[in-house]
This record gives structure tokens, sequence and C-alpha cells, in this order.
């Protein structure tokens, strides 16, 4: 009976697993904050992608590790750089997995900020021309979605209109529309070794406080071209995650982010907490709050779940 009246369900479909892919062959290697998550090479990543499908998860999100890190973030438009090559094995080797990009400079600089610095500030119209250039590179290499994540104002429009002049017409933008700054994403930027090197990143992503003007973001956001957009983290915004939805009804992602895995990885490991129950009541609240995609780096044992 309770299946019957259940009024908020999971699907493997709407998952969709993040992937650090970083140079080299045979690299395997666990983050120490993420167990169960890894930073791997090319191949190593499509051996993921091909498991994940087999457990029923079709989508991933790629993240590189560029040994190469400068100013200006060039790696990020390398054409044979770890995200870039793994999108095209990915999309060569396990067919059926729709790859979507993280298009950002923090892994990319030396710095660690999502831009081009002027002193203590980042300088937004020339690091969306730094962006433009990543996406267009993702999008050459096969990336079925790119998915802005620096929070740069103006950078939707100016990715749309470059991928449109450049034959892309078909790629579509998950923008990181509502991008709180949060204690939450410590742990990724462990496996993305992309801490800031001085100061933080209050100045382009959101004020935790602030609810009102995440809809101004995606409002535009949307008015510049994005096809799906997603509120981040997510269980510490799951009010954000329903207004978003009922304010636009477009498609809503919200990321589950490496603080809010590892917590809950760190109590289960204490013997504190049902970690399977946790996770899956977790992974419902979000979608209750009105998600429709979710990225988790649960994924895979989630849909092993449903
Ligand atoms: C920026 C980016 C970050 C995350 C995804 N994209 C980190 C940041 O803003 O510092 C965090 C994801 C997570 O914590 O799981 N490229």
């Amino acid at each position: 009976m309770r299946a019957l009246v259940r009024e908020s369900r999971l699907s493997a479909d709407m998952l969709v697993l993040p992937l650090f892919v970083c140079e080299g062959r045979g690299v395997r290697r666990e983050v120490s904050s993420m167990p169960g998550v890894f930073n791997l090479s090319v191949e190593e990543a499509v051996i993921e992608a091909r498991a994940a499908q087999q457990d029923g998860v079709r989508s991933v999100l790629l993240f590189g590790l560029p040994e190469h890190k400068d100013e200006i973030g060039s790696s990020a438009y390398d054409p044979d750089a770890p995200v870039q090559a793994a999108t095209r094995a990915i999309k060569r080797e396990v067919p059926g997995t729709l790859v979507i990009t993280d298009v950002c400079l923090c892994e990319y600089t030396d710095h660690g900020h999502c831009g081009i610095m002027d002193g203590h500030d980042i300088v937004n119209d020339p690091t969306v021309e730094q962006l433009v250039r990543a996406a267009l590179s993702h999008a050459k290499a096969g990336a079925d979605i790119v998915a802005p994540s620096d929070m740069m104002d103006g950078r939707v429009g100016a990715i749309r209109t470059a991928l449109d002049d450049g034959g892309f017409q078909q790629v579509a933008i998950m923008s990181y529309a509502a991008k709180y700054c949060s204690a939450f994403y410590g742990p990724f930027r462990d496996a993305a070794a992309s801490a800031p090197k001085f100061g933080d990143r209050r100045s382009h992503q959101m004020d935790p406080a602030n609810a009102e003007e995440a809809l101004r973001e995606v409002e535009q956001d949307i008015a510049e071209g994005a096809d799906m957009v997603m509120v981040k983290p997510a269980a510490a915004y799951l009010d954000v995650i329903r207004r978003v939805k009922d304010t636009f009804g477009y498609p809503t992602a919200a990321y589950h982010v490496s603080g809010e895995y590892a917590m809950i990885k760190a109590a289960a490991r204490n013997g504190w907490i049902d970690e399977k129950r946790a996770m899956m009541e977790t992974l419902v609240g979000i979608r209750r709050a009105g998600a429709d995609i979710i990225i988790t780096y649960y994924a895979r044992e989630a849909a092993r779940s449903l």
C-alpha cells in the first residue's frame, strides 16, 4: 500500500555521477576525504563510466585535474587535457552514456581561483572569454552538455553564442545558476586540488542567507539560454530547489556536494548512522523538494539500491 501511495520516487535515470579525471595511465587514487571516490586516469574513467552504466547510471559529470596550471587556466581548453580526452574516450567506448563537463577555471589556475585575477579580484569579462574557450573545446571533444560552475556574469549567453557559431547548436547548457559559497565543497577541493591559495569565493558565489537572489540568478541564466538550471549544494538548500522549480518549471538539477557525501560516509564509518537509509532519505528529500536531476557521488550505490 505504501508503494501505491508514495508521492516522490527516485529513478536511476535522474542520477549523475561526478568523475575526477587526471593525467597518467592506470591511476585510481582514492580521495582521502571522500571514501569511494577516486582520481581516475582516462582509461580508468572509462571503466568507471561503464560500471556506472551497468548499475543504471547513464550520465557522468567530468572534472579535470591537469598537471599544468598557470595564471589564466590555459589547460582548461587544451584539446588533450583530461576532460577532453575522457569525453572522447567515454563517448567512443561507452555508448549511451551522456557526458556533462564542468566548465570553470579553478582546477586550472595556479592560484586556485575561478577566473583571471587583478590583485585579489576576479575580472569578470576576461574570465568569461576563457570559459567560452573551455566550453567550446569540451563541445569539440563530444560533450553532450556543458555545465559552467564559475558564477561569472554573462557566461551562459556568451557560451551559447559561441556554441551556436561553432556549429554546436545541439550541445546543451546546464548552468550552476544558484551556487552558494559553501563550506561543503571542502572535500571536492581535496579531490580536484582547487582550493584558492588566498581569499575565498564570496565575490561571485552566493550568500547562504539569500533565496530571492537565487531566483534572480536563475532568471538571468534562463534568459541567456540555459537549458537546465542547478542549485548547489542540495540538502541545506531544499527551499531554494522548491522555489526555483515552482517559479520557472525548468529542468532543475541539485548537486549533493562533496561535504554532504563525506558527512554521511564519516558518520557511517563510525557506526553512528545507517548509511544506506541516510543516503536514500537524503536523495528522496532532494527529489521531494523538486529536483529533476540529482548529481551525487552516491549515484552508483543509490542506483543499485533502487
Ligand atoms: C568549481 C566547482 C566546485 C564544485 C563543483 N564545481 C568547487 C568550488 O566552487 O570550489 C564543488 C562540488 C562538490 O563539492 O562536490 N569548479
